[in-house]
């Protein structure tokens, strides 16, 4: 099966050489192109271009097989083998060609989210109006509330409720442009609860056209019976669970809440290196809640990404510089819990990347809307639409291990895209927030409908 876009009024964020992510000032520039085409076939994007170069009677569509002549031999060669060999592969059998008219309206890759808590139960809005009265996100957390309120609420919910829950929220990320997402257990606190959580992230997998990334976060609270014996707890999740979601291969990426209040950076060395020997690699949440040394323990252990940064200053920047560790900002938890927001300007003006992610959780964050996130991005953090544009797109994709795959258009990467409804220019986005600019999602070079 194949699909033809033609007429697109602008086709965001394309690479002729795909980048696994953008740094610095080169996050100010975006590659479009005007007035194009989009070949998808099977599950990947096959090709693009502009609709002056295409033919297309719709019942016979040529598409361009021959493109200019540059001066790049390597390029040549390219020409030449789409000439010859995937010649073929270029025009595909019109009878099995689905055509879509985008005339209007803009194509985008999908949003790729690179650090959510989706597999929750139930909700907490009382908390939410116990902090509309005053209260800290750690004071209701020293109350037993937070995280340890959403652990409770796991333990008593069986496996399929859990998986009903989540893939509604899936659904909901899903038709407002979510393409890839990461999600992190972390509401289990014991073994058999969070293997469960794992375990329903394995199930929805299968169930939902979203590639998901799944994290192990053993260490996002320390549990009531753990109360004043955290190294007990901090052993737990070394000696016990960490080896148990390896066999089972449930994990991709350790995870821990390094922070005031939570788990210790000598703690956090501990876990991120007993993760690391079981083949996972760190993506921690640091710096949200102070200066933890969160963001230098990560780098410490090359994790892929440090993620919140609110408290993040000279020495945090110039430990991130030249590292492959990508800093990842959440808007959604800033806005929510009312906390500084991380210094964005600062960090790219270094010459930083800069990735954003939802960070869709029951207490911090009970959104996974990433059109906001885009629209927070500028409004809140001062980043041009074409840098907020890079940060959840490509670079988030690379926060999650898949920008060969995902977070641009580029030939040969998945055809995980959207269709925006008609709008002027792409700065619409992140614009005119609140409303869906979404029209139609393309998962794995299908055409989503909204009651799946
Ligand atoms: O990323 N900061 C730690 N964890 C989540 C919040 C989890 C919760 O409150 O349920 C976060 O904000
Ligand atoms: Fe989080």
């Amino acid at each position: 099966m194949a699909i033809l876009i033609k007429n697109i009024k602008e086709l965001i964020q394309v690479e002729e050489k795909p980048q696994p992510m953008v740094a610095g000032k080169a996050m100010s520039k975006l590659r479009t192109m005007k007035n194009a085409w989009l070949l998808i076939e099977g599950d990947r994007i096959k090709d693009f271009g502009e609709m002056t170069n295409c033919q297309l009677p719709i019942t016979n569509c040529q598409l361009p097989i021959k493109e200019e002549a540059t001066q790049n031999p390597e390029h040549e060669t390219n020409n030449r083998e789409r000439e010859t060999g995937n010649a073929q592969r270029a025009t595909p059998d019109p009878e099995r060609l689905e055509v879509i008219d985008a005339t209007g309206k803009m194509v985008f890759p999908s949003f790729c989210d690179s650090h959510t808590h989706l597999v929750y139960a139930g909700s907490r809005e009382v908390e939410y109006i116990d902090k509309i009265k005053g209260l800290s996100y750690e004071e209701i957390a020293r109350r037993g509330g937070g995280i340890l309120n959403s652990a409770r609420r796991l333990h008593d919910a069986s496996e399929d409720e859990l998986v009903e829950q989540a893939l509604g929220r899936l659904n909901e990320i899903m038709m407002l442009g979510t393409g890839a997402v990461e999600i992190k257990s972390g509401y289990g606190l014991s073994v058999e609860d969070e293997l469960k959580m794992l375990r329903v992230i394995r199930k929805l997998q299968k169930l939902t056209p979203v590639t998901i990334v799944p994290t192990f976060l053993g260490a996002h609270a320390v549990p009531s019976e753990f109360k004043g014996r955290q190294e007990d707890f901090v052993d737990l999740v070394i000696s016990e669970m960490i080896p148990m979601v390896s066999a089972e291969e449930l994990a991709d990426y350790i995870d821990v809440f390094c922070d005031r209040g939570f788990f210790t950076v000598e703690e956090t060395d501990r876990i991120l290196n007993a993760g690391m020997k079981h083949g996972m690699r760190a993506k921690i949440h640091a710096n949200e809640l102070d200066f933890s040394g969160g963001i230098q323990v990560g780098v410490k252990y090359n994790a892929l990404s440090v993620d919140h940064l609110e408290f993040t200053g000279d020495a945090e920047i110039e430990r991130l510089l030249g590292t492959e560790t990508m800093p990842t900002i959440l808007p959604g938890a800033a806005f929510f819990l009312e906390m500084a927001y991380a210094p964005v300007r600062k960090m790219i003006n270094a010459g930083l990347p800069v990735a954003m992610a939802s960070d869709f959780n029951p207490g911090s964050s009970p959104s996974g809307n990433m059109q906001f996130i885009l629209s927070m991005a500028c409004i809140k953090y001062r980043m041009l639409p074409e840098e907020a544009i890079h940060a959840v797109t490509i670079n988030s994709a690379y926060a999650m291990g898949l920008s060969s795959d995902f977070g641009s258009i580029a030939r040969g990467k998945m055809a995980n895209i959207y269709i925006t409804k008609p709008i002027p220019t792409y700065s619409y986005m992140p614009y005119a927030y609140g409303s869906n600019k979404v029209e139609t999602v393309i998962l794995n070079g299908m055409v989503i409908s909204p009651s799946i």
